[in-house]
C-alpha cells in the first residue's frame, strides 16, 4: 500500500477535523501519499481529490465541521456508481480508502470493499451515536453538550416567566441526543423519535411540576420524521390542557462548534488505528469504541442503525424530576 484516500460523509460532526489529522499525519509518518476527498462520495465521483500534506492539517483539531467538507450521496447506493468510485481510486492510484461517516456512509464504504476489493477503514463520525457495533460516534459530545448550554439558558428565562418549553433537539431516528439531553438538564419530560406521542403524560408532568411549586418546566423532543411535531406537541397541549408554552428548535448549532476533550480525544485514536490496521494489512474494518478502548472491529458489525435505547433512562429523567 502506497497511498490511501481519506473522505467525510453524511453529516458532519464535531471531531471530524481531529480525525482527519490523525489520519493524515499518522500515514505520512508510515510513508504512505495521503489524498483528501472534497464533499464525500459526490466528491469521489466529481475527482475532486487533493493531496495532503502535514500542514495541511495544521491548527485544524480544534475546529469544527469538516475541512474536506461533506455531502449526502444517495446515488451511491447504485452499483453502478460504485463501480464508478472504484475505477476513480484506481485511476488516481489510491489504494485504500479511510470514511469518516455513520452507518449510511459505512454501507458504501463495505460494498467498495466486498463489490471492487478496495481496502477500506471507517471511522464512526455522527452525533447521533447510532452506529451498531461501537459505543461512540464522533461529535456526539459535543453535540450533547451544545444543546444542554443551550437548554440551560431556555431554563434561566423559562423560570423568570414561569413557562412551559418544548425543546427540539437533532436525532430523526435516534434517541441518544435527547435522552442525555433529558437528563443532564433535569426536563420533566422527553419524547423520543417514533414513539408515540403520550399527550396526557406531558400535560401530567407539567402540571405535577406546577402543583409542587415548580416555576418551569422542559420538554426534550426528538426531532420526528415529519416537520412541526414541537409545534404539533405545542397545540395539543394548549388545546387539550390550557396549557401554554413555547417552542425551541436547537437544529444545526449542535452540528457545529469546538470539539470537546472527549471528542478530540477519540478521534485522534480513531484515525491513528485506521492507518496503523491497514499497515498491518487489514482490509475491511470500523475503528470502533467499545468498553473504553478504540478497536478494530469487522465493517459487517457497523453497517445498521442503532435506534434501541435504554428503558432506564426514561425512568431515570422521570424519578430525577418530580
Ligand atoms: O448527522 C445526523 C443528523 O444531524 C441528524 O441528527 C439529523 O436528523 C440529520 O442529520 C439532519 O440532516 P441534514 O443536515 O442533512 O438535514
Amino acid at each position: 500500500m502506497k497511498s490511501i484516500g481519506l473522505l467525510c460523509s453524511g453529516g458532519d460532526s464535531p471531531g471530524m477535523n481531529c480525525a482527519i489529522r490523525a489520519v493524515v499525519r499518522t500515514a505520512i509518518n508510515e510513508g504512505l501519499e495521503v489524498y483528501g476527498i472534497q464533499r464525500g462520495y459526490a466528491g469521489l465521483l466529481e475527482g475532486n481529490i487533493k493531496k495532503l500534506d502535514v500542514s495541511s492539517v495544521g491548527n485544524i483539531i480544534q475546529h469544527g465541521g469538516t475541512i474536506l467538507q461533506t455531502s449526502r450521496c444517495p446515488e451511491f447506493k447504485e452499483a453502478e456508481i460504485r463501480k464508478e468510485a472504484a475505477h476513480i481510486l484506481k485511476r488516481k492510484k489510491i489504494d485504500a480508502l479511510v470514511v469518516i461517516g455513520g452507518d449510511g456512509s459505512f454501507n458504501g464504504a463495505y460494498k467498495l470493499h466486498s463489490e471492487h476489493g478496495i481496502p477500506v477503514a471507517g471511522i464512526p463520525g455522527t452525533i447521533d451515536n447510532d452506529i451498531s457495533g461501537t459505543d461512540y460516534s464522533i461529535g456526539f459530545d459535543t453535540a450533547v453538550q451544545t444543546a444542554i448550554d443551550a437548554v440551560d439558558k431556555i431554563r434561566d428565562t423559562a423560570s423568570s416567566h414561569e413557562r412551559t418549553f418544548i425543546v427540539e433537539v437533532m436525532g430523526r431516528k435516534s434517541p441518544a441526543i435527547a435522552l442525555h439531553v433529558g437528563v443532564c438538564t433535569g426536563a420533566e419530560n422527553v419524547v423520543l423519535p417514533s414513539e408515540k406521542v403520550n399527550i396526557d403524560e406531558i400535560a401530567a408532568d407539567v402540571q405535577r411540576g406546577v402543583k409542587r411549586g415548580k416555576n418551569s418546566s422542559i420538554i426534550i423532543v426528538a426531532e420526528g420524521e415529519k416537520e412541526g411535531l414541537s409545534h404539533e406537541i405545542r397545540e395539543n397541549l394548549k388545546s387539550n390542557y390550557s396549557i401554554d408554552s413555547h417552542v425551541c428548535i436547537l437544529g444545526h448549532i449542535q452540528r457545529g462548534g469546538n470539539p470537546s476533550g472527549v471528542d478530540r480525544f477519540i478521534a485522534s485514536g480513531m484515525g491513528y488505528l485506521a492507518i496503523k490496521n491497514l499497515m498491518k494489512g487489514e482490509n475491511s474494518f470500523v475503528t470502533a469504541y467499545r468498553n473504553g478502548n478504540v478497536v478494530a472491529v469487522p465493517f459487517t458489525e457497523c453497517l445498521e442503525k442503532k435506534t434501541e435505547y435504554l428503558p432506564q433512562y426514561i425512568n431515570l429523567v422521570k424519578t430525577l424530576s418530580i
